[in-house]
């Protein structure tokens, strides 16, 4: 294992948004300054729920600008198609018979985005969280800065790097990677219900800040944004019993670099719209820019395809070696 190396993947799916950026993108670029970093558009996962081709190729290539607008950088960091190195499905099938049924039974994201109707999910997405410990194992990362609900996919990589290291015989091979979690930014909830996260496939746009949002929609989402009827609380305790508060809350802390407590104190007796018409302005001033960003990277295609390149051909330089040695490993070359 490279003792200082990141992996992390998106999913190419749109409508990226505040949660992905603070529970994810933006932690990304904090640690290019000290890890060799892998960043991956997690094309293979989005393909577990159909998509459109068209969109997903627009969409794959959306993904890579707004990693860029928010600072991500090509030339330090490796930022690749997840299908474009050939390795993540083969590894992928390998972990498909380390891993147990009773394992993947047991993930929660499954059971969420199955729903009622679990005959009519694609084995592909039961199967997702093997081709994500494929995509971490490959290059042997040491780190995997994620939001806290990967938390149960990364305990599932470590228990197949085990099993394969136990099965084989080769007990210090992968290396078990260490999930970043940031306990503050780790789940932003949605706008409409304070109890469930904030998400891309969330079919109301009003339930999330998009990335991509101009002033107007920051502004109007937030003055929609659901709320309840008392006055802003003045200690955590009560804080914990009104979920869509506690998450204004925290995203005001959040950009604002403060505690929890310090925007508590703040706020504490006033209505919910004195925070809206602050949580609005700060949203304006850091979302805005990056949006503007990503229109203008958006346009040169062949530029953000030639980056996507690049990243392929040192992707694979990693994952080719860690193949062969897997091969090796399990028998398969004579
Ligand atoms: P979504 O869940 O919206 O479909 P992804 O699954 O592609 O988004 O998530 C990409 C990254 O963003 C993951 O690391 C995930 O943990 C993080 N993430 C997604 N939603 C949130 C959220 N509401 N709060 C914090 N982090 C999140
Ligand atoms: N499964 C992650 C998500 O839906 C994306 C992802 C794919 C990922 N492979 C990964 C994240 C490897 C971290 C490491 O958000």
């Amino acid at each position: 294992m490279s003792k200082n190396r990141v992996l992390s993947g998106v999913q190419p799916t749109g409508n990226l948004h505040l949660g992905n950026y603070l529970g994810a993108i933006r932690n990304f670029v904090k640690l290019q300054k000290d890890y060799e970093c892998f960043y991956m558009l997690a094309d293979l996962h989005s393909i577990t729920v159909f998509q459109d081709p068209k969109i997903l190729r627009e969409n794959i290539l959306e993904t890579a600008a707004v990693f860029i607008a928010c600072g991500l950088d090509p030339k330090k960091n490796i930022i690749f198609c997840q299908s474009s190195v050939s390795g993540h499905a083969e590894l992928a099938w390998i972990f498909n018979c380390v891993s147990r049924m009773g394992w993947l039974n047991r993930m929660t994201q499954f059971k969420e985005k199955a729903g009622s109707n679990k005959e009519k999910a694609s084995v592909g997405l039961f199967a997702y969280p093997n081709l994500m410990a494929a995509d971490i194992l490959l290059y042997k990362a040491s780190h995997v800065p994620v939001g806290e609900d990967q938390k149960q996919h990364l305990e599932l990589c470590r228990d197949i790097a085990l099993k394969f290291n136990n099965d084989f015989n080769k007990k210090d091979f992968f290396a078990l990677p260490e999930p970043i979690i940031i306990k503050e930014v780790a789940r932003i909830m949605s706008l409409k219900d304070g109890t469930k996260k904030m998400s891309k496939s969330e079919e109301s746009d009003s339930s999330r800040i998009n990335l991509t949002d101009d002033e107007n929609l920051i502004e109007q989402k937030i003055k929609k944004a659901k709320t309840d009827s008392g006055m802003l609380p003045d200690n955590l305790n009560d804080l914990e019993k009104r979920p869509e508060a506690k998450n204004l809350l925290s995203i005001y802390s959040i950009f604002k670099k403060i505690s929890l407590q310090q925007s508590i104190q703040e706020f504490s007796g006033k209505n919910f719209s004195d925070l809206k018409d602050k949580l609005s302005d700060i949203l304006i001033k850091e979302i805005t820019p990056i949006g503007k960003k990503i229109k203008e990277i958006k346009k040169d295609r062949s530029k953000l395809k030639d980056i996507l390149m690049d990243g392929k051909e040192r992707a694979n330089q990693v994952a080719r070696q860690t193949i062969k040695e897997v091969h090796e490993i399990i028998g398969l070359t004579l």
